[in-house]
Order: C-alpha cells, then sequence, then structure tokens
C-alpha cells in the first residue's frame, strides 16, 4: 500500500483519501520533550481558533493518526502545533526526529467544539491548561475575535517543571500589542503555576504553586487574578490532562456552571487530549 495520498494511482485507505500531503516546514525545540513544529497548509484548510487537525504519518503498512490542537493564528499561511513526545508513543516517537523538509498528512478537515464563538454572553474568559493543553489558546489569542468578545482574559498554564512554561515570550508580546483596534491595558492575564518546582523557583516571577484544581478551591486562583470564577461572568475553557478536565468540571458544577450544550448556553466547554 501507497502512503502517498496525493499521487494518481496510489492505493489509499479511507483517511488517507481525505488527508493532503504537506511538509515540515520549521521546528522548535523547548526541551527535550517539548517542540513547536509547522507545516505546509492544504488548499483551501479552513479551521476556528481552538480546533485540532488530525496529523498522520506512515507506520508499517499504513498511517498513524493523532489530534493535534492548531496554535496559529487562521490567517497565517502555515499551521503550527505544540507537542510533547511521549516516552514509547506510537506517534511521538516518530515525530520527534522530525525536521523541515520531512512529509506529514493533514486531515483536510478540521475539528472541535472548544471555540469561543460557543459562548453568547460573559465578561472574562478564563483559558486553563495543562502542560500542551495550552495549544488552542495560543490560537484562539493571536486572533483577534476573542478580544472584541470579552472584557478580560485570563490564560492559565499549569506545568509540572518551570522549563516547561514555553511560549510565555510570545503572550507578554500579545499582552502588550493584541490583535483588535480596541486596546485596552491589563486585558490579557497570564498565569503560569508549576507543580514539581520547590523553593524559590517555585513561585519565581509571580508564578503560583500547584495544582489548577487545587488553586481553583483554595480561592487562590481568582484571588491572583483579581477576578471572581462565577456563573455570572465568567466562561470556562479547559484542556489538557483528562483528570485535571474531570476535576474541575465537578468544581465548577458546585459552582453552579454548566458545560455548553448544542442547544442550551453553557459556561464552560472540554477538550480532553487523551
Ligand atoms: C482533541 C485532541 C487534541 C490533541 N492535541 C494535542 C496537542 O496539541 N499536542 C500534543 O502534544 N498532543 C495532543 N493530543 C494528544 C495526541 O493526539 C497524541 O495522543 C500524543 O501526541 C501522543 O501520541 P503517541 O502515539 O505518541 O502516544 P499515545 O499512545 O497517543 O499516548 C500515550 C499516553 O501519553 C499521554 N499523553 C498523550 N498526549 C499527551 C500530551 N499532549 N501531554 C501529556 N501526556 C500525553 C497519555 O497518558 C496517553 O495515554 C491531542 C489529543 C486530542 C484527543
Ligand atoms: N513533564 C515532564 O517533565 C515529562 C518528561 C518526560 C516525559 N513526560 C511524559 O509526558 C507525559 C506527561 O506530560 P505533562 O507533564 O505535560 O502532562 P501532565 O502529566 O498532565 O502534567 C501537566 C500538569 O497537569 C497537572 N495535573 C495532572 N493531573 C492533574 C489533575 N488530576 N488535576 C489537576 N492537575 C493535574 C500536573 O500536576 P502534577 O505534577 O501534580 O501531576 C502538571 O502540573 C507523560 O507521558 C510523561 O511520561 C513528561
Amino acid at each position: 500500500m501507497s502512503h502517498d495520498a496525493n499521487q494518481p494511482g496510489s492505493v489509499t485507505t479511507p483517511a488517507e483519501q481525505k488527508a493532503s500531503r504537506e511538509t515540515i516546514t520549521s521546528v522548535r525545540r523547548w526541551t527535550e520533550h517539548l517542540f513547536t513544529f509547522r507545516s505546509t497548509r492544504p488548499e483551501g484548510y479552513r479551521f476556528t481558533p481552538g480546533q485540532y487537525a488530525r496529523l498522520g504519518l506512515p507506520e508499517g503498512d499504513g498511517m498513524i493518526w493523532r489530534a493535534y490542537s492548531l496554535t496559529s493564528d487562521p490567517a497565517q499561511q502555515e499551521l503550527e502545533y505544540y507537542g510533547i513526545v511521549v516516552p514509547g508513543g506510537a506517534f511521538t516517537t516518530q515525530l520527534k526526529n522530525m525536521e523541515a523538509g520531512a512529509p506529514i498528512w493533514i486531515e483536510k478537515q478540521s475539528f472541535g467544539f472548544m471555540t469561543a464563538d460557543r459562548f453568547s454572553d460573559g465578561e472574562t474568559l478564563w483559558m486553563l491548561s495543562t502542560g500542551t493543553g495550552i495549544g488552542p489558546y495560543l490560537s484562539i489569542l493571536r486572533d483577534a475575535a476573542v478580544w472584541d468578545q470579552f472584557r478580560k482574559l485570563v490564560l492559565v498554564h499549569c506545568v509540572r517543571h518551570a522549563a516547561e512554561l514555553s511560549y510565555e515570550e510570545e503572550i507578554r508580546n500579545l499582552q502588550a500589542a493584541p490583535p483588535t483596534a480596541a486596546q485596552h491595558p491589563g486585558r490579557l492575564q497570564l498565569i503560569q503555576c508549576t507543580t514539581r518546582e520547590s523553593g524559590e523557583n517555585a513561585t519565581a516571577g509571580g508564578r503560583l504553586q500547584g495544582r489548577i484544581t487545587t488553586l481553583i478551591e483554595s480561592g487562590e486562583l481568582e484571588r491572583k487574578a483579581g477576578l471572581p470564577l462565577v456563573p455570572e461572568t465568567a466562561r470556562v475553557m479547559l484542556c489538557g490532562n483528562p483528570e485535571m478536565i474531570a476535576e474541575t468540571r465537578r468544581i465548577l458544577h458546585q459552582r453552579g456552571m454548566k458545560p455548553c450544550r448544542r442547544a442550551t448556553p453553557g459556561q464552560f466547554l472540554t477538550e480532553n487530549y487523551w
């Protein structure tokens, strides 16, 4: 079976027919395990910030497919993704060695429902993430729409170690120069949290120490933001570790918040990474 989904006459699986063969254009390594990569964009590819792509790589006689959040501004010519290398993981063991010029397959459709336009109201958008779960928020913040939709934006990034707090410089740049004409100083707050640092390193640069769930329950996250996490004003997105999402959902339910459903407006949206 051929892996080249775009070559006439090749034998392809249904998933390959739905995909486009693209090229990796750059790789940036943040740590041994974390990297950002970009690819060419399939012709006519459309997505809304917050959505994800399905990426494919050849494996044996077939293909292996995995979901990757798009981190790029939808107006950007290339597509960007932020990934972690999972030890022994079938997809990332291959992906980690790839350099610019390597082929990658991208399904022509984009996926996912964690998009800001699902919220019909609200004043503050809380974007809560663990690890690579920060990815969709980068796309959301690089686009002007969310800045015009919410008065306040709070991005929370929780990782094990401070070295995994990727994209900080770019987020600071977005704080200084948002992609919208409506300039309001302090619209976007970045709250970084670590869970496995100790001593001064745990709280350096105003970072919080502890899991998102613990920081919400103790009230520390709201104190840090200076904003309440209440159904009247807060809209919440949760992305990353599924246990974090399950536990945070429970806390939000206790506070009177409900998930957004197709027919009924709610206060939170989620994206589980595994
Ligand atoms: C909707 C969606 C969006 C996703 N977006 C991203 C993304 O933007 N970046 C990204 O790196 N991954 C993302 N993932 C996960 C990704 O699809 C793969 O699971 C991941 O790349 C590992 O693939 P693998 O074959 O190497 O290991 P798998 O066999 O797929 O995973 C093995 C185990 O690794 C752990 N794991 C998987 N992904 C992660 C992760 N991101 N962070 C920490 N632990 C993880 C889990 O314990 C999982 O059970 C997303 C998943 C979903 C469902
Ligand atoms: N991060 C690394 O240093 C590293 C290095 C090599 C390989 N990996 C591999 O990468 C994967 C893990 O990656 P990751 O560290 O990005 O993801 P992760 O394990 O989901 O951890 C990211 C953050 O989420 C927090 N968290 C985990 N469970 C939670 C819960 N139930 N509620 C609230 N918060 C929770 C973690 O806190 P806790 O610290 O308290 O769990 C951590 O701060 C694993 O496959 C691992 O083997 C990671």
